[in-house]
């Protein structure tokens, strides 16, 4: 493909203060030779929706959905003025959050949530190796934890139980764990040709590593499952380290050395947790970027969103940081440059403009609306 169609929804909340700077940073990008792309903003904030309609989305959201190359979106729901207990309750009619709908609605079986320290970005841990971090968190994103089935009986009673089903398929693990694997191989690649830097930490690990993460001492079966196939699949890798963390252990290790993970494989659920602290890890949630891929067809709509929410509590108040959506997109833009080089040299330059602005203003707390500029100064304002 030469011309992309691209779905841009800001969703709810800060999506809606991250994503115009998305748009204006895609337009520049365009100019002289760049990638060729149609945005169609999609207006689907989930609260509106949910109070007009009962709905989260547009009933006809996966025919909609279907027609675009991608989906570039910034937040999806928003509890509006409700309670906590409320806040937290989809409508009677969702059994998912709109999120996951389009996650398992499209297929898009990994999530894939690079965790880089960038000169600049927030740093919580002292060490200084910490600047060297430079992994890749793989998250199932189809099945496990996440399948929605179970259900409440006796609700209210005293002999109230709630179940919570979860499945993992022989299936679905083994081509995330081929997936996980390609990914180092292509990291050590990119690394070999100078293409991605050769941090300083590399030394305490080996150049190419896949780290499975599981809690196979408790939940068994799915975990000897993992473990069995992960053997299997690293078989066909001879040249990529690989070790098994328990998830309780890879949370403390991601704290007190993460420069030690390349690649890290996870379940739905372990995933979704490793990612929100790999993120903090390397600056926090206003730098962590993440996209949502089905790489065994490419014709499948794959999606682009930051790790971040809506966080209702910063909304309206210009303190989201759009760097995270910036990353964002400069992964879609890395997607299409699997068939696009226009696209790639359009994602290297919004990378380095987010990187450029970091280095410049270091930790500096700046209105996200001011970053925004200062960024887009730099591709082309
Ligand atoms: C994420 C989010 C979602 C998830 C929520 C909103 C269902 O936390 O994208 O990480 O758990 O996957
Ligand atoms: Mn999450």
């Amino acid at each position: 493909r030469t011309r992309w169609r691209i779905a841009v929804a800001p969703g709810d909340g800060v999506g809606r203060e991250v994503m115009p700077a998305a748009v204006t940073a895609l337009k520049y990008l365009m100019r002289d030779n760049g990638p060729q792309l149609e945005l169609t903003e999609l207006e689907w904030p989930a609260t509106a929706y949910h109070r007009d309609h009962g709905r989260m989305m547009p009933e006809e959201w996966r025919t909609r959905l279907a027609e675009f190359d991608a989906l570039l979106l910034g937040a999806l729901g928003d509890p509006g003025p409700s309670s906590d207990a409320e806040r937290y309750r989809l409508p009677d009619a969702v059994s998912l959050a709109p999120i996951l709908a389009i996650r398992q609605g499209f297929d898009q079986w990994v999530c894939e949530r690079p965790a880089i320290s960038l000169e600049g970005a927030p740093r919580y841990l002292a060490d200084k190796r910490a600047g060297a971090i430079d992994m890749l968190v793989i998250r199932e994103n189809s099945e496990g934890e996440y399948i929605g089935q179970g259900g409440r009986t006796a609700r209210g009673t005293g002999h109230e139980v709630a179940t919570q089903v979860e499945v993992f398929t022989r299936f679905a693990t083994e081509r995330l764990f081929r997936h996980a694997f390609e990914r180092a191989r292509q990291r050590s690649e990119e690394r070999a040709a100078g293409r991605r830097p050769l941090r300083f930490g590399v030394k305490e690990r080996a150049d190419a590593q896949v780290c499975l993460v599981t809690k196979r001492n408790a939940l068994r079966h799915w975990g000897e499952m993992y473990t069995e196939i992960f053997a299997e699949v690293a078989a066909e890798y001879p040249g990529i380290e690989t070790h098994h963390e328990l998830v309780d252990a890879a949370c403390m290790k991601f704290v007190t050395s993460p420069w030690r993970f390349d690649v890290v494989v996870a379940s739905n659920l372990q995933g979704d947790i490793l990612t929100d602290l790999a993120a903090v890890l390397c600056g926090g949630l206003g730098v962590a970027p993440s996209c949502n891929l089905n790489p065994s067809n490419r014709a499948a709509l794959p999606m682009f969103e930051p790790t971040h929410g809506s966080a209702p509590d910063i909304a309206g108040k210009d303190l989201a940081d759009p760097r995270a959506m910036l990353l964002t997109t400069a992964m879609m833009l890395d997607w299409m440059g699997e068939e696009d080089a226009s696209a790639s040299k359009a994602a290297g330059r919004l990378r380095r403009a987010v990187e450029a602005d970091l280095r410049e203003h270091q930790r500096e707390s700046r209105p996200g609306s001011a970053i925004a500029e200062s960024i887009l100064g730099r591709i082309g304002g």
